[in-house]
């Protein structure tokens, strides 16, 4: 059935058939999809927060949405010129993306892809502008991932994940002896929570970074904090120097994603060729 056959009640059906929602879309005829969500008008109050903070005008910028769910951020960038790549592993919200990008007529500047976000590794494509909102807490690798997210960095990168209480930043010197470990029941000491069994009933929610936790590992990963725009949402931009550290941790990437040889020489090319 084309579009021009499509009645409003059609549309409605779609709407329902293709739920539940978790992104409250305004669509164009002025319905919404998830007009009771329990956050509120979630995720529009999240972005109010966040748009100010990156260009009015993205025309000729890229972008990458990653977890993008039914499409809510995917959409505002490509609004703004992006053209926008939005990925997830759940076929489930790329239907539900697939059919919004339609009745917005975005179409053209929106590419939904079903993706892992560890299928990164084995992307050629850097973009402008990356969200990783909502994704990172859900992993069991994490910081695999946000290491492979930062290396398909130009620009910017918007980060958001859940998190433990507290704002507290304590800084660790630069080095301690082994048996040196009080230093790390400090609160803010950089850290990350395990969720074995259940928190709000998501078997999927696996780790909750503290703050100082979340700025450390995205340091740690190559980028830096310039904004922050609302609660547990990080603004970051890359590092143009990598830390020398980091030959040796391409080598460990290499292999968790299945591209290094076993005992691979850390200074050999492949592994000096990804390094930004
Ligand atoms: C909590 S929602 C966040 C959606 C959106 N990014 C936001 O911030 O509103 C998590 C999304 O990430 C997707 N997701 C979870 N694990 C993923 C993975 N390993 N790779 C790609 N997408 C993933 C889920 O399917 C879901 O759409």
């Amino acid at each position: 059935m084309t579009e021009t056959l499509l009645t409003t009640s059609d549309h409605q059906d779609d709407l329902a058939a293709l739920g539940p929602w978790f992104h409250n879309l305004h669509l164009p005829d002025g319905r919404q999809t998830a007009p009771q969500h329990p956050l509120g008008d979630f995720p529009r109050f999240k972005w109010d927060q966040i748009a100010p903070h990156l260009p009015a005008d993205l025309s000729g910028w890229t972008a990458l949405d990653i977890g993008c769910n039914a499409g809510f951020y995917t959409f505002e960038l490509a609004r703004r010129g992006a053209l926008v790549t939005g990925i997830d592993h759940d076929p489930h919200f790329l239907r539900q993306a697939r059919w919004a990008a339609e009745r917005f007529g975005l179409g053209d500047r929106v590419r939904l892809r079903r993706m892992q976000v560890y299928d990164l590794a084995r992307v050629e494509e850097s973009y402008d502008l990356v969200l990783f909102m909502g994704v990172f807490y859900h992993l069991r690798y994490p910081l695999l991932a946000l290491d492979l997210v930062v290396r398909r960095l130009c620009r910017l990168l918007v980060f958001q994940t859940l998190t433990m209480p507290g704002e507290e930043v304590f800084e660790p010197a630069a080095d301690s002896p082994i048996h040196d470990r009080e230093a790390m029941l400090e609160p803010g000491w950089p850290k990350m929570a395990f969720i074995e069994h259940r928190l709000a009933s998501d078997p999927t929610n696996w780790w909750a970074p503290n703050h100082a936790g979340v700025e450390a590992m995205l340091r740690s990963a190559g980028v830096t904090v310039v904004e922050r725009p609302g609660h547990e949402i990080y603004v970051c931009r890359p590092v143009e120097v990598p830390s020398p550290d980091r030959v040796w941790m391409e080598e460990e990437l290499l292999a968790a994603t299945g591209r290094g040889g076993r005992g691979a020489d850390p200074s050999a090319e492949s592994s000096a060729r990804i390094l930004k």
